[in-house]
């Protein structure tokens, strides 16, 4: 089974990448590098940019696959909210062409709990309805909505995976999490420890209506993430109907414990100071993740907030300068 995986020089398309190859799967990976690193992904992989119809119908007349798995898009909930239609040309342009040049293949894609908004519940199920508050979630909404609408016309089948916050790193095989700069709590959190932040640590806002006041989060494994996209995909050839899934732990943990458990992970104080609160950002997201075991039979193995947390910091020990060092 020959897959093309989008995005697959980045941080959960590479693992992903690596995976399905582990299952004996034939990995083809396009990228354009605004984000990945060459050093994510080792083996076949094309270079171009997929808001480029043309170039990806001509990519479509030269391979063909049985299966996509489409992770390129743009991620940063503050940078969406000050810069919308880059992010809906980022994220929606690509699934159209993509579904326009390859008819019938059946389509995993990147979702986010960012599509639900902040429903005042204390996990996230997929019987909600999705009311993004920010342009990143409504952009992948709206591209689950062209997967569905592709759907019903018989023109190829889909499974949406909605993570929730995407951490860790395969340490011992030398991946790991490198955005430049880099936004993500954990990976920010071990630099400052490791004294490689040149500012303190921001905390957006410490009045949420949580226990502690910082925002919650649910910290789901890369390897997790992977295995249920090689599931997805395998549910898909099966003849599974088109669903979207959560995939998190059910667990949250707010900003001040994810930065406790960076401290005591790499036994080194972070500097930080409190901020105003981001515009877009929900107080709290944690998974309901009953369906995706129901559906898939996949469950999150490594759920504790400590071993996520020990990866990245293995990683970050190994290559502090990323795919750099
Ligand atoms: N990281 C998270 O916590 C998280 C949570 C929910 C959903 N997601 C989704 O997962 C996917 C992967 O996230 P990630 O954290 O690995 O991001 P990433 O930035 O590390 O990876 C995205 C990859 O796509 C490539 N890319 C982007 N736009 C492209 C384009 N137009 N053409 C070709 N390649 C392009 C980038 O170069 C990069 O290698 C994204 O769709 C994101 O929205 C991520």
């Amino acid at each position: 089974m020959r897959i093309l995986v989008t995005g697959g020089c980045g941080y959960i398309g590479s693992a992903t990448a690596r995976l399905l190859e582990r299952h004996g799967f034939e990995v083809f990976v396009v990228d354009d590098f605004s984000e990945g690193h060459r050093g994510a992904w080792k083996g076949a992989v094309e270079e171009f940019d997929l808001r480029d119809a043309t170039k990806v119908q001509d990519f479509a007349n030269r391979e063909s696959f049985d299966g996509i798995i489409h992770f390129a898009a743009r991620a940063y909930i503050a940078e969406s909210v000050v810069q919308p239609l880059r992010y809906w040309h980022a994220n929606l342009v690509p699934v159209i062409h993509l579904c326009e040049a390859f008819p019938q293949v059946p389509f995993v894609f990147s979702s986010t709990c960012a599509t639900y908004g902040e429903p005042d519940v204390e996990l996230l199920s997929e019987k909600l309805t999705p009311q993004p508050v920010n342009p990143y979630g409504a952009t992948k909404l709206a591209a689950e909505r062209v997967l569905q609408d592709r759907a019903a016309a018989d023109q190829g089948d889909f499974v949406a995976l909605r993570y929730f916050n995407a951490a860790g790193a395969e340490a011992e095989a030398g991946y790991g999490e490198h955005h430049d700069p880099e936004p993500h709590i954990i990976p920010r959190a071990i630099l400052s420890a490791m004294g490689l932040l040149n500012e303190p640590m921001s905390v957006f806002g410490m009045d949420w209506p949580t226990p502690d006041g910082t925002c919650v989060r649910d910290y789901i494994h890369i390897e997790d993430l992977a295995d249920a996209h090689v599931r997805a995909l395998q549910y898909l050839f099966d003849g599974g109907t088109p669903i979207s899934l959560n995939l998190g732990t059910g667990k949250g943990h707010s900003v001040l414990e994810v930065l406790q458990a960076v401290e005591a992970a790499t036994g080194k104080s972070i500097v930080w100071h409190a901020a105003p609160r981001r515009p877009g950002d929900p107080a709290r997201l944690v998974a309901d993740p009953a369906l995706a075991k129901q559906v898939l039979g996949w469950t999150a193995t490594r759920s504790e907030l400590s071993a996520i947390v020990d990866s990245a910091v293995r990683w970050h020990a190994a290559s502090p300068q990323g795919y750099l060092s």
